[in-house]
């Protein structure tokens, strides 16, 4: 049985914050932001809160199917590091939002920037085991803004906040290929829980570009895939220049690899849910597509899934 994505939607902050705002107090250009990351705008909420965000994504997600019966939905998983609280949980706080049953499981992970494809990987396990036409909403949601050293150079201009949820359900085909890494570290990416991020950015850089190739060949081989038989690889926008080390690693070009982390910034586990609902919206998942999410992040960790011919269902 093979994930089918259903719907999506996604939510950002909204102000809009230009490379020029650290221009104004920081040693920094636009060009040298531009340069190293790719990112040249990112948004950062106003006075939302990562619920609020949440909830926006998912309402979006959900209200474009507007015959879709909310009572198929039994399990709600968010990925977030950036919590409003610690309980409750952002997915049980959607079950009420969103007007969902109450006999479903709802619950939050936290695996940094991998956790969208963790939780992907985990609601694909639960529908295995629920009835057909069973569909799960997975989502990642993130107020980066809130946890970001304003006055560290080397990490502030990276961040933005959002939310991307997707809604999915199990369809007869080929199993998706799942590959994940796990590194414990306690140096390389750390957010306390009252202190900022804080990261080695030469050597995140190396285990995202190392450790993330690693994942996706995992899965391609599994798969029995070359790499240009995957129409899309949507990766974890984290910085422009890893994802570009990531297509030179594979020999590909491009095309197959979107982004949004110019206008968007790093949304950590938001991101590429942010990424599929632009995918989605415009069409490009239309048909049967060969799809591979990969993410890294903070643990270390990183996760790599890929979906041989996936297909849109829409059910009502
Ligand atoms: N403007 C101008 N110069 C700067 C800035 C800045 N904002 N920041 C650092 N520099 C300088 C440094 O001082 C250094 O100068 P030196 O050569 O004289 O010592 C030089 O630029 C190079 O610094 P590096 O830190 O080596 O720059 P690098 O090319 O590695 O780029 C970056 C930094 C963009 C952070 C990169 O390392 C990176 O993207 N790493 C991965 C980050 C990432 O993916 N994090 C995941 C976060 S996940 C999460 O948040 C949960």
């Amino acid at each position: 049985m093979k994930l089918s994505l259903i719907s999506s939607g996604k939510a950002l902050g909204q102000r809009e914050i230009h490379n020029e705002h650290f221009v104004s107090y920081l040693d920094t250009t636009d060009q040298w932001i531009r340069e190293r990351s790719g990112i040249s705008t990112r948004r950062w909420v106003d006075d939302e809160s990562t619920v609020d965000l949440a909830f926006a994504a998912s309402e979006e997600c959900l209200s474009r199917l507007p015959d879709f019966d909310r009572s198929k939905i039994k399990v709600v998983i968010c990925a977030t590091v950036t919590p409003d609280e610690v309980v409750p949980a952002i997915s049980a706080q959607l079950q009420d939002l969103l007007g969902l049953d109450t006999d479903i499981l709802a619950f939050d992970i936290n695996a940094a920037c991998s956790g969208l494809v963790y939780a992907l990987e985990i609601a694909r396990n639960l529908l295995r085991v629920r009835p057909a036409g069973t569909a799960a909403l997975v989502l990642g949601a993130e107020m980066l803004s809130r946890k970001t050293d304003m006055q560290d150079r080397g990490s502030c201009f990276l961040f933005g906040d959002g939310a991307g949820a997707s809604l999915w359900t199990l369809h007869e085909g080929e199993d998706d290929y799942f590959s994940a890494k796990t590194v414990g570290d306690t140096e390389m990416l750390t957010v306390g829980l009252n202190e900022p991020i804080r990261m080695d950015g030469r050597a995140v850089f190396r285990f995202a570009v190392s450790k993330m190739s690693d994942c996706i060949r995992d899965v391609l081989e599994k798969a029995d895939l070359a790499p240009d038989e995957v129409d899309y690889y949507l990766l974890h926008q984290a910085n422009q220049r890893i994802n570009d080390a990531i297509m030179r690693d594979l020999k590909l070009t491009g095309e197959r690899f979107p982004s949004n982390i110019a206008r968007v910034g790093n949304t950590s586990s938001a991101s590429i849910g942010i990424l599929m609902e632009e995918l989605y919206r415009s069409g490009q998942l239309d048909g049967s597509k060969t799809i591979c999410l990969a993410g890294f992040g903070g643990g270390m960790s990183c996760g790599a899934l890929l979906m041989k011919g996936h297909e849109i269902h829409v059910v009502g």
